[in-house]
């Protein structure tokens, strides 16, 4: 094996930071013995309980107010290439008839945050279900967290009832530290070991990197753990900039082969000492015992699908510098994929990575166990929807594309919209560029315009964003002279956001626009009575014989 320094440009990132610090490797200073006791093991420290703390106050706050970044995780190209990639595990399953009667297939998110994968990719699971040989098999998606505070903020979002109605939808509290059965919040059962009759897909986005790890430094050829000092600071999270205050520091010293009580770690550890030159690893322990848990659960059935940014080969990890923790509110640590592939594949199992050298997220899938005739159809829809382009290149170019919106026709914005998978934040970004361009556009080009907006607004899930995306979309309708398009999300921005003088005036011009006079007088007159002044923003040019009350 060639033992390479370090490549700076495959540094992962978590959206455009780095995450490593970039200086080339440098021995980490050993632990003096006299030293205090705020030197832990990183996977004791008290900022684990500290980031607990953040998301549980936080709430839904951390990806709304924009703190926790999520985009590259809660976006529809990477919930539909997770629902290709799913149904083919499926179809691996049902090839030989295997049991289970009317139980479902079980999916657990772990770690769900704002829960808009899990609605992005239940509408891309449906759709693709349907049009599959499996349209009636039954199954059941589990939003899962630790906290209660998010799953409060998804049994009473109104996007994901008609999930709930449908039976496809259930809520439980999951901890991955340490749980090892889930409770139905709905259907009031619990999925136990030994009891699941089908194989369980489990979902972790961001998940492995925000739970303990421990870290590790090889210096010829002997074996350190990383002690970590958060700076001595008493720490609850309560403070949204509380990770400001953690003053991060490692120290090393070396450590017995039996560090840890599970014997295939310690095998893990061994190895990387034998064949990593002088470097740093981290070491996802929670993660490692989370998956130990999950297969016990689901009697060695088992899918993992998770989005991170990481390392997923050994070159990779060669001469690392001190790890380094990213704050972000939360704070995350770059995904030792490569030590979960090994596990998983020491426990016969195996692991597929995506990705290639400049990715800014790694996507992986760990299968423990396997249906009669093998994974087939789960690894070609891997191969096809992750690896040989995926998500992370739909991210790639849409970012380049970002700059050109204003200088693309409207043919080429329609195709980067259908291309992201629908993805209502490039309507929202393309906005001004279609409003721009879409008067020009002929019929059918508008009429174009109106269904591709309207699929992508079907997978908007709203976090309590500032910006009302269908009061804008709205606009654009109008713009396009596609009033009662246009009715549609303004009525859908009163919903969202409440009634505001602009948004009524608007409807009440709609419906001017589509002649129903009554209907228009009373929409105008109750936003002149919330705001007398109010005028039509730049919503709508009255024509000759259509003016105001
Ligand atoms: C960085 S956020 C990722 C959220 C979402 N998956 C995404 O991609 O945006 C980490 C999530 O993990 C959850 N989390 C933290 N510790 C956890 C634990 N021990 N068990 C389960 N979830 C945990 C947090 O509440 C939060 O929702």
């Amino acid at each position: 094996m060639s033992l390479i320094a370090p490549i700076l440009s495959l540094m992962p990132h978590r959206g455009d930071l780095h995450l490593l610090r970039p200086e080339l490797p440098e021995e980490l200073e050993d632990l003096p013995s006299t030293a205090e006791g705020e030197w832990r093991r990183l996977s004791e420290s008290e900022v684990w309980q500290a980031q607990r703390g953040f998301f549980h106050h936080q709430g839904v706050g951390a990806w709304s107010k924009g703190t926790v970044p999520h985009y590259i995780t809660t976006n529809p190209a990477l919930a539909r290439a997770y629902a290709q990639v799913v149904i083919g595990y499926w179809r691996d399953w049902q090839r030989d008839a295997m049991g289970g009667g009317e139980e479902p297939f079980y999916i657990l998110e772990l770690g769900a945050g704002s829960g808009r994968f899990g609605y992005m990719f239940l509408r891309a699971l449906l759709e693709l279900r349907q049009r599959s040989p499996l349209a009636s098999l039954p199954f059941c998606y589990i939003l899962s967290d630790f906290t209660e505070s998010n799953l409060q903020f998804w049994q009473s979002h109104r996007s994901l009832q008609p999930f709930v109605e449908q039976g496809v939808l259930d809520f439980a509290l999951f901890d991955a530290e340490k749980d090892g059965e889930v409770r139905l919040r709905r259907a009031g059962r619990t999925l136990e070991p030994a009891r699941l009759a089908r194989p369980l897909v489990a979902i972790a986005n961001y998940v492995f990197d925000s739970i303990p790890h421990d870290a590790f430094a090889v210096k010829d050829g002997q074996l350190h753990e990383c002690l970590f000092s958060h700076g001595g600071l008493a720490l609850d999270g309560k403070n949204p900039e509380w990770f400001q205050e953690v003053l991060p520091e490692f120290r090393s010293r070396p450590i017995d082969p039996a560090y840890y009580p599970e014997p295939g770690f310690n095998a893990l550890l061994a190895s990387y000492a034998s064949r990593l030159g002088n470097s740093t690893f981290l070491f996802e322990v929670a993660a490692l015992r989370c998956l130990d848990r999950l297969r016990r659960l689901t009697g060695d059935r088992l899918l993992v699908l998770s989005a991170d940014k990481g390392y997923v080969d050994e070159e990779s990890l060669q001469g690392l510098g001190e790890p380094h923790l990213e704050g972000h509110g939360s704070f995350s640590l770059a995904v030792n994929f490569h030590a979960i592939g090994a596990h998983v594949a020491a426990s016969g199992g195996r692991a597929l990575f995506g990705g290639h050298p400049r990715s800014s997220i790694n996507i992986c899938a760990f299968l423990n166990g396997a249906p009669p005739g093998g994974y087939v159809e789960c690894e070609l829809a891997f191969h096809e929807h992750v690896v040989r382009a995926g998500p992370d290149d739909t991210y790639t170019v849409r970012r380049g594309a970002e700059a050109h919106y204003e200088s693309m026709t409207t043919v080429q914005l329609l195709s980067l919209i259908r291309l992201t998978r629908d993805d209502p934040r490039v309507v929202r970004d393309c906005l001004p560029a279609l409003m721009e361009k879409v008067e020009e556009a002929d019929a059918s080009l508008k009429k174009e315009v109106a269904t591709v907006v309207r699929r992508a607004w079907d997978n908007h899930y709203p976090i309590g964003e500032e910006r009302d995306l269908a009061f804008e979309v709205g606009l654009l309708m109008v713009r396009a002279g596609l009033h009662e398009e246009a009715l549609f999300y303004f009525n859908a921005s009163l919903e969202l956001c409440g009634a505001a003088s602009a948004t009524l005036w608007n409807v009440g011009m709609c419906h001017l626009a589509l002649g129903r006079f009554d209907e228009a007088v009373a929409r105008l007159r109750r936003a002149r009575e919330l705001d007398a002044h109010v005028i039509p923003l730049n919503a709508f040019r009255p024509n000759k014989e259509s003016s105001p009350p």
